[in-house]
């Protein structure tokens, strides 16, 4: 009989479709995936109307992305991080970060490598190294502030270590790494001569006095990183999975080799589109971190008047609170208490850490804050329920 592949067998639903049809079926306020619930900027999403109505990019893009946007990729790097990237041969466009990610994992390790991943985890990691054929091994972070123990780190690397994924500013945790924490990963990743795959998807959601500082930007670090963003985020366009991939040419390429078999090309008119959002003034940028840091507060006045136990994320869109006041079972049997008793949809993170560690999530579940400033304030409000 015609079965399903041993490499999949692993992986089942992920929590975000479980989640999100659960949500569908109850009518519950969706706080699981990290998708805004408002339209991109009108100018962006003219400009792809534009492109795909004006003739000329409705066929097959250039496979590593149009020259534009990967030109508006290097110079959106050197204005915000001063970075020197080469904006051709040092620029990929993948199908969103997480193509981007697995075109990395593709590119840049061989079967049988170790691959250093830090738990809790974006839940594609996995699945990609395993796809890739090599090995992850797990490195926690620790709560409540969410920090790395760089010996646990340097105890993890082995003959075989290849690489390592990090991510930030964090999701699930809103951790951002400080500059000293980013110096210490970089010695150890030039120690044993790591290739980093940097995850910084959302580099521009920063709150009070967080910095974002790319691993690419550190001394000795630019030769050995590939640093991965997604225009989903930075533009609200989640639902156009534009992605890129950046750091040195030698590594680009293979990242370049893997991509040209996963989707050859990525959606041409998105591209049009956001190579010209990428070139939007400082105040785009700044107007989108206030936006975010207004909905940060209400979602977390919300969830500690609910009687959770949460801490002011530093970065990107999620609040990981802990519920141990109202419940003592675990996550995945939580997230159906919550939407049965509140009607508010949450990710129990059991996803993003590894079997071994499943522990590790305690009585966590992650709340995402990219919607609209009334939906957040109901589902404020029906959290209050859970206090009752
Ligand atoms: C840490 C992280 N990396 C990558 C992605 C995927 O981004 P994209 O939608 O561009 O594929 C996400 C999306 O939630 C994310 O949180």
């Amino acid at each position: 009989m015609a079965v399903a592949a041993r490499r999949v067998d692993p992986f089942g639903t992920t929590i975000f479709t479980e989640i999100n049809q659960l949500a569908l079926e109850t009518g519950a306020i969706n706080l699981g995936q990290g998708k805004p619930d408002w339209e991109p900027p009108a100018e962006i999403v003219e400009a792809l109307t534009r492109a795909a109505r004006d003739g000329g990019h409705n066929q097959y893009a250039p496979g590593p992305g149009t020259v534009a946007l990967r030109r508006a990729v290097a110079d959106h790097a050197r204005r915000f991080y001063d970075l020197a990237i080469e904006p051709t041969a040092g620029v990929v466009i993948t199908a969103g970060a997480t193509e981007g990610i697995f075109a990395a994992v593709l590119g840049l390790t061989d079967p049988g490598d170790e691959v250093i991943v830090i738990e809790p985890f974006y839940d594609s990691y996995v699945p990609n190294i395993l796809m890739a054929g090599g090995m992850p091994v797990y490195v926690p972070l620790h709560g409540p502030d969410w920090t790395l123990d760089m010996d646990e780190l340097r105890a993890a690397v082995t003959p075989r270590t290849r690489a390592i994924i990090l991510n930030t500013p964090h999701n699930p945790t809103g951790r951002v790494f400080t500059r000293a924490e980013m110096e210490e990963i970089a010695v150890i990743c030039q120690e044993f001569d790591l290739t980093v795959i940097a995850d910084e998807v959302y580099d521009h959601l920063l709150y009070d006095d967080a910095r974002h500082i790319p691993m690419a930007s550190l001394p000795g670090m630019f030769a050995r990183t590939v640093t991965v963003g997604s225009a989903g985020k930075l533009f609200s366009a989640t639902g156009w999975k534009v992605g890129w991939v950046h750091g040195p040419e030698e590594l680009i390429a293979g990242v370049g080799r893997a991509h040209q078999f996963i989707t050859f090309a990525v959606h041409h008119p998105s591209q049009v589109a956001i190579a010209a959002a990428l070139e939007l003034p400082d105040s785009y940028f700044i107007g989108y971190q206030t936006m975010y840091a207004a909905k940060r507060q209400i979602l977390l006045d919300g969830l500690l008047a609910a009687g959770f136990t949460c801490q002011a994320p530093q970065g990107a869109y999620y609040i990981l609170a802990d519920y141990g006041q109202h419940f003592s079972g675990p996550p995945n049997t939580f997230a159906r208490e919550l939407i049965a008793r509140t009607g508010v949809a949450a990710i129990p993170p059991t996803a993003f850490y590894s079997a071994e560690h499943a522990a590790l999530a305690g009585t966590t579940i992650r709340f995402a804050f990219c919607k609209g400033d009334d939906l957040l304030r109901q589902a404020s409000a029906q959290l209050r329920r859970m206090a009752e």
